[in-house]
């Protein structure tokens, strides 16, 4: 017989343990441990229970043959990109992104340029009119689309077992739905976990591809994404900052793909839409001859970006100077700063630094080092960097420029766009003579 025990598990990496923690041990979060039942078999019944279990049968993996899955495209390039080809049927996808960055609306997107295919759209959260709202903002008829304003998981299983002629199911959000089955409020570990394995066994039996939403928050999320990741067949992470009008789609998890795929869209009046070519779109109000600027290429998964580094520097009115950077981590830039101080020559001793990632993105890979230097350097020698360059590399701390990955895909991408002169770890040494070769004189 089953019984069932109390144990507590960190809703963000999903580390179980028989008392409450402070601090998970598995991820070192604070404070990310929940109530959450399990059920246990007592020795008795589970010593019966494999005297009678029988033997599986385990088959010739070269007897099993492979056939791609058939794929249905969502409509949106950069949504197939990072699902790897489209819709697998049965797949199950997790989007999951903080409240307001636009999970709904890019999901309202698909159902727009999927004409063909009924949308089964589950809303637990938000009301058929504001749907509609919605839905004609985006200038969207909607004929295809079926709302049901349900939170009941059994009764979405049995709706989607019953329609047969339903090609699409989108549940918003996850963290809504409840079961009657099990214990806890809606949005409970238990509950969440509970009804995504109820819905993916739905998804799986009929065969329909299902896309659920998760929120997830910095504070205050019950169970967040990474409890559910084990159980769904892809994970999306939709990122971005609502400031700003670029939203990044990025995968996590992908049985039927590539993971470190990326997509890139852009959030407007009438709705969200891909970017085609998101380094052309980067750069396009970069101001040309300015000092204090300079173009980088980045890898986002395996799609190499350009991006502007802008920097400014200021004579120091206090004491202390100030180094602040926006989507680039500080840390980094004191070491930087300290690297062309001692390395180029540079006194920045009494200049405030202020560093920041045009567009409001966030870079962290050490290939930016180079171009962080090349616009501190403009700055201060208020120079501009020459209209043709582009930079990545990493900085040593002896000044040295060292080699980073996927250099030739960088070089190709810079130089698709105008940026022949490209400064690399072939191409200069280290600092002192990558500013020199770089700088306008
Ligand atoms: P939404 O998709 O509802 O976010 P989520 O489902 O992730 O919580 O998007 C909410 C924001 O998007 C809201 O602040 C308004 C904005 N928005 C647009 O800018 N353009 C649009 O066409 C739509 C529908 C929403
Ligand atoms: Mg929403």
């Amino acid at each position: 017989m089953s019984k069932f025990k109390t144990v507590y598990t960190c809703k963000n990496c999903g580390y179980t343990s028989y008392q409450w923690v402070g601090q998970c041990p598995d991820c070192s979060e604070w404070n990310s441990f929940v109530e959450d039942v399990v059920s246990v078999k007592d020795s008795k019944s589970s010593l019966n229970n494999s005297k009678s279990a029988i033997s599986g049968k385990p088959i010739k993996l070269s007897s099993v043959s492979s056939v791609p899955p058939k794929r249905v495209s969502s409509g949106i390039g950069e949504f197939d990109r990072v699902l790897g080809g489209g819709f697998v049927p049965g797949q199950v996808v997790l989007l999951a992104g903080e409240p307001g960055i636009g999970k709904s609306t890019i999901l309202t997107e698909i159902s727009k340029n999927l004409k063909d295919v009924n949308v089964l759209y589950v809303c637990g959260e938000e009301s058929a009119d504001q749907i509609k709202i919605r839905t004609t903002r985006m200038g969207y008829e909607a004929e295809n689309l079926l709302i049901l304003s349900e939170t009941s998981a059994e009764t979405i299983s049995n709706t989607i077992e019953q329609n047969k002629d339903i090609g699409l199911v989108i549940v918003d959000s996850i963290q809504t739905i409840f079961s009657e089955e099990l214990l806890g409020a809606p949005g409970s570990l238990v509950q969440v976990r509970g009804c995504t394995q109820l819905l993916t066994n739905t998804a799986k039996k009929v065969g329909i591809p299902m896309v659920l939403v998760g929120h997830v928050t910095k504070e205050g999320v019950v169970a967040g994404p990474k409890v559910l990741e084990h159980i769904v067949d892809t994970v999306l992470y939709l990122e971005g900052d609502s400031q700003h009008l670029f939203r990044i789609l990025r995968t996590s998890k992908n049985r039927f793909g590539a993971v470190s795929e990326v997509g890139i869209f852009e959030m407007g009046e009438g709705g969200i839409k891909e970017v085609k070519n998101p380094s052309e779109l980067f750069l396009k109000q970069r101001l040309t001859n300015a000092a204090g600027s300079c173009v980088t290429v980045v890898m986002e998964g395996y799609r190499p970006l350009l991006f502007e580094i802008q920097a400014l520097t200021v004579k120091t009115s206090f004491g202390y100077p100030r180094r602040t950077a926006s989507g680039f981590s500080n840390t980094r830039l004191q070491v930087l700063i300290a690297i062309l101080e001692r390395r180029a020559g540079l006194n920045l001793s009494s200049y405030d630094v202020y560093l920041s990632v045009a567009g409001g993105f966030k870079v962290s890979e050490y290939a930016v080092d180079l171009a962080v230097c090349l616009a501190i350097a403009s700055s201060i020698k208020d120079k501009p960097v020459k209209g043709n360059v582009a930079a990545f590399g990493e900085c040593g701390l002896n000044g040295e420029i060292r080699k980073v990955p996927h250099q030739e895909k960088r070089i190709n991408e810079a130089k698709k766009l105008g940026y022949e002169n490209v400064i690399n770890s072939d191409s200069a040494k280290n600092i002192f003579e990558a500013i020199q070769s770089s700088l306008n004189q």
